[in-house]
């Protein structure tokens, strides 16, 4: 039997690896450096070089396992970083969830308030989302990433806001972001 774990790096998940090993599994964790990963690796584990905001990096070792432990978690006393608080805990955990074939259910209402201007000309608050992002210089593929969204959403939003901003091109549609933000 094979289990994928993430978080062998860490204080709880290399106790779960140590513990699987020990109890006969064949283990694949996913981990971020190799070098934090010579203990487990040296014990038998498998590495999966990835990260759990990054589900391209760990889909096929989830499937091809019988049971998964997650955890792996942005664990830190106080919130410093909000966002990559969200992004590891919330968006790691659903992509994990979705690579087992878990329904996870996406928020298709988006987190952004839509400045009035913006909403009068119907763009709802996932298209936000995407503005803000594609404000920041971020390419399709990494606005895929930060949403948890396929690249063939991003690009069916794109679209959709260059028609309600009367856009030509994503210089336009970052000249709009950078307005209203
Ligand atoms: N410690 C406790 O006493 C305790 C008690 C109850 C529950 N828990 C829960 O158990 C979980 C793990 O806690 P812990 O104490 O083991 O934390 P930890 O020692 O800080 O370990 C966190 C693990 O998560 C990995 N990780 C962080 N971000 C990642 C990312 N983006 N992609 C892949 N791996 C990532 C880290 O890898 P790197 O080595 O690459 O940083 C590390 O292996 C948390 O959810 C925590 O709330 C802990």
């Amino acid at each position: 039997m094979r289990a994928f774990v993430t978080g062998g790096t860490g204080f709880i998940g290399g106790r779960m690896v140590e513990r699987l090993l020990d109890d006969g599994w064949d283990v694949s964790a996913l981990v971020r450096s190799p070098e934090r990963a010579a203990r487990i690796r040296d014990r038998g584990a498998t590495l999966v070089l990835g990260d759990v905001t990054e589900p391209e990096t760990f889909e096929d070792a989830v499937k091809g396992a019988d049971a998964l432990f997650h955890l792996a978690a942005y664990y830190a006393l106080g919130v410093s970083d909000r966002e990559l608080m969200m992004r590891i805990n919330v968006g790691g955990t659903e992509a994990i969830l979705r690579a087992a074939g878990a329904p996870v259910p996406r928020k298709g209402r988006g987190d952004s308030s839509v400045p009035q201007g913006l909403r009068t000309r119907g763009v709802t608050s996932r298209e936000m989302d995407v503005l803000r992002l594609v404000g920041r210089g971020l390419t399709n593929a990494d606005i895929a990433k930060n949403l948890f969204l396929s690249r063939r959403t991003v690009e069916t939003h794109i679209a959709s806001l260059l028609r309600k901003l009367d856009a030509q091109t994503r210089a336009q549609l970052m000249k709009e972001a950078n307005t209203e933000s």
